[in-house]
């Protein structure tokens, strides 16, 4: 039975996701006990050339035509910003929709509202894809390690600016030159500065010390400097110290006081975070029980972003499973209401 999706937004993370759904297609039906289609498109300009072929009729510019559709089901934001995509987020929330989205400046400013709206109409939002790309962070933090009391984060949750300080060091290049690549590579965001000036990671860091550390924090919160005034020369300094300069987020907890901050530091060449280049993320995370761990991979890019976003898409569609199908709900969380889950696709 087809379940119909609607995406917001069609560039580099939306047009990933389109790819990788159509990619994996069969799985997400023998997964999921649904057909996923992705039904209708919002995107700003309908007559641009995309990276993933569609059909004329699915996309529009009109965000009534898929957040008014009543047979769509489930939103994937992939706009950015905050506005419009907060209010089209809300309103597809409020029509009963569940949303998927990976824009972490709405989760790290709006989280809390959004979370809350979806509560109040049992649907489910995630946003796995906020943080870190590929690598699985929030529901590792959110499930897997939730009996730990953590003490730190620390790692480069920025894949733009870790490729701009890779390549400046590996060649000498020139920052303009290379963040121009960043944005060509479809690794920064639409307005640069959000990377550039570390805002990008003090996003993603509220959003991981809110999770991590079991309580609410704001952007205000973290103390943030960015890479704009590393110089080549800089870099060559850190080489003669035997170090590397990498953009770290960090959050630590000691006797319940909370330190956060964004800054470019000198890591020694032997530590591993130095050895994590080009758009790669990584985090390492202490908890009183599990000990360290640390997390790597793709932070940024089309397919990587794609990874995270269709995963939150099967993790939405099994809980939607209808019960002659096997339903079930894998991962119970607060904000996701198994229990009226069940009753809808029951009534289906
Ligand atoms: P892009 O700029 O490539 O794509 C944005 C899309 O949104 C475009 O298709 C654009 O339409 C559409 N859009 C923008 N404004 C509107 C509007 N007002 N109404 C309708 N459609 C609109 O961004 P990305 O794909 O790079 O990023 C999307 C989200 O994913 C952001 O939140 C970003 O932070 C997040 N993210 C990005 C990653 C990456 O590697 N790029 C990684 C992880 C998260 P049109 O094409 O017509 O201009
Ligand atoms: N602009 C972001 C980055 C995209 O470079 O890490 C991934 O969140």
């Amino acid at each position: 039975m087809e379940q119909r999706i609607g995406l917001l937004g069609c560039g580099t993370v939306g047009g990933g996701v389109i790819e990788l759904m159509r990619r994996r297609k069969q799985r997400l039906q023998s997964l999921t006990g649904w057909e996923p289609i992705i039904a209708r498109v919002l995107v700003r300009d309908v007559h641009k050339e995309r990276s993933v072929s569609l059909a004329e009729d699915m996309l529009t510019n009109d965000p009534d035509v898929v957040l008014g559709d009543a047979s769509i089901r489930i939103i994937i934001e992939t706009i950015g910003g905050i506005e419009p995509a907060r209010t089209f987020i809300l309103e597809a929330i409020a029509r009963g929709k569940h949303v998927i989205t990976a824009n972490k400046d709405l989760i790290a400013l709006c989280g809390e509202e959004i979370l809350e709206a979806a509560d109040a109409a049992g649907v489910t939002v995630l946003y796995e894809a906020a943080v870190g790309g590929a690598i699985p962070l929030i529901r590792p933090l959110q499930e897997s390690l939730t009996a730990n009391a953590i003490s730190d984060l620390k790692g480069i949750v920025n894949g733009t600016t870790n490729y701009i300080l890779s390549k400046m060091t590996e060649t000498g290049a020139d920052f303009d030159e290379v963040l121009k690549e960043a944005q060509d590579l479809g690794y920064a965001e639409s307005d640069p500065s959000s990377d550039v000036d570390g805002l990008d990671a003090a996003r993603k860091l509220t959003i991981l010390a809110s999770i991590a550390f079991y309580t609410r924090v704001s952007l205000s919160d973290v103390e943030v400097t960015g890479i704009r005034k590393i110089t080549a020369r800089d870099i060559a300094y850190a080489h003669e110290l035997g170090s590397v300069i990498k953009l770290l987020a960090v959050g630590t907890e000691r006797d319940g006081a909370l330190t956060l901050h964004v800054r470019p530091t000198l890591i020694p060449k032997s530590h591993p975070l130095a050895h994590v280049s080009g758009s790669y993320n990584a985090l390492f995370v202490r908890g009183d029980a599990a000990g360290d761990l640390m997390f790597f991979g793709r932070g940024a890019g089309a397919l990587p972003t794609a990874s995270a976003v269709v995963g939150d898409a099967i993790e939405v569609l099994k809980t939607m499973r209808q019960p002659q199908n096997g339903g079930y709900a894998p991962h119970p969380r607060p904000h996701k209401p198994v229990d009226q889950e069940r009753a809808e696709s029951a009534s289906h």
